[in-house]
């Protein structure tokens, strides 16, 4: 670390644009020996922070101009109180003072009522990692929450790298297949099979390992657009256990659906098992799975809660709201509910089982 005029500046990175950034970010990785530390978002990406040499760069999408800015990353105390003055260098580029060690931007909530059905609304996208990206909540609440489901259709060792988050929450569902992971101060690598759930805390160093064929997860987290960042200094697993440690006032939570345990849910006719990610969160997300008694129905009614989603894991049913719009849906498909709409379900089959997110906002 130097010092700028009593600015501590701890890295530079000089932006770099360029028209593909997927293209870029092989050449500077695959061909120049760069290393990638951070890029988001994770469904299409736009931004790749590459490093080697001594420098960092940028790699930002966007057409035409050439380099012209130098980001020096300082702390945030130093930014706050005011260092951050812009200055333009005698060639014109620009140094601006920016900072990462600041809380996560949640946009405002927009509510919506949005229906995602599996097949003919399915544009799979290339995303982090090599991974498929399906987005179950297009305009995403205004930028508040995002709804990803993942697959990955070639099972074997997965090229992903240690990595945290720079999040509110964020959870993972294992819909189908199997995978292999392992989390920060969490013990070994470990599976997760269908139905099983992991809340990610803030920041937990994590990596997926492995998967199997026609694999498939649901990520859901806060706010949309969050920076991933690369860990390169730590191994996991990591030597200590330390399953109650506190991650940004989370803590790290794996539901097993060998666990699970129906009780009563708020409507008759249907059973919920809780995931127990309220308690881990501080109240941020309720988590869990509903299932239907044979000829269900639910009342219309509304809720109060900022986000509610849910996916039909299996079988069918008749969604309902108010102005009479009517889906029929089935497994894979998503929908969110906006706080005061009634809504209702009827033709729910025997096999009926949704995993339902809410956050009280
Ligand atoms: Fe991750």
């Amino acid at each position: 670390m130097s010092k700028l005029n009593n600015r501590q500046i701890e890295v530079a990175e000089v932006v770099f644009p360029c028209e593909n950034l997927a293209e870029n970010l092989a050449f500077f990785t695959d061909t120049l020996g760069f290393r990638i530390e951070s890029i988001y978002p994770a469904d299409t990406p736009r931004v790749a922070v590459v490093a080697a040499y001594g420098t960092r760069l940028r790699l930002e999408e966007k057409t035409g101009v050439a380099p012209d800015t130098l980001l020096l990353i300082c702390r945030r105390a130093e930014v706050e109180a005011g260092a951050h003055d812009e200055l333009v260098a005698p060639n014109g580029t620009r140094v601006k003072f920016e900072t990462t060690d600041i809380p996560p931007v949640i946009p405002d909530l927009v509510p919506s009522l949005t229906v995602q059905k599996i097949g003919v609304q399915s544009n799979w996208g290339i995303g982090r990692a090599g991974m498929q990206y399906r987005d179950l909540i297009p305009d995403r609440l205004g930028g508040r929450y995002i709804a990803s489901h993942i697959r990955i259709t070639e099972g074997g060792p997965v090229p992903d790298y240690v990595h945290h988050h720079h999040i509110l929450f964020q959870l993972i569902y294992c819909y189908k297949g199997w995978v292999r992971v392992v989390y920060e101060d969490q013990g070994a690598p470990f599976l997760m099979h269908p139905g099983d759930c992991v809340l990610q805390p803030p920041h937990i160093r994590h990596q997926v390992l492995e998967c199997s064929d026609a694999f498939e997860v649901l990520e859901i987290g806060c706010p949309a657009e969050h920076v991933t960042l690369v860990d390169h200094d730590i191994a996991l697993p990591t030597e200590q256990l330390r399953p109650d440690r506190d991650f940004g006032g989370q803590r790290f939570c794996f539901h097993q659906a060998v666990e699970t345990d129906w009780t009563a849910w708020r409507a008759d006719g249907f059973e919920n098992c809780d995931f127990g990610f309220v308690g881990a969160t501080g109240n941020l997300v309720s988590v869990g799975l509903v299932r239907t008694v044979a000829g269900s129905t639910l009342p219309a009614s509304s809720h109060q809660n900022e986000l509610l989603f849910n996916f039909v894991l299996q079988g069918s049913m008749t969604l309902e709201c108010e102005d009479n719009q009517v889906w029929q849906l089935q497994a894979g498909d998503a929908y969110t509910i906006p706080a005061g709409k009634d809504y209702s379900f009827s033709d729910c089959s025997a096999d009926l089982e949704f995993l339902e997110v809410l956050t009280p906002g």
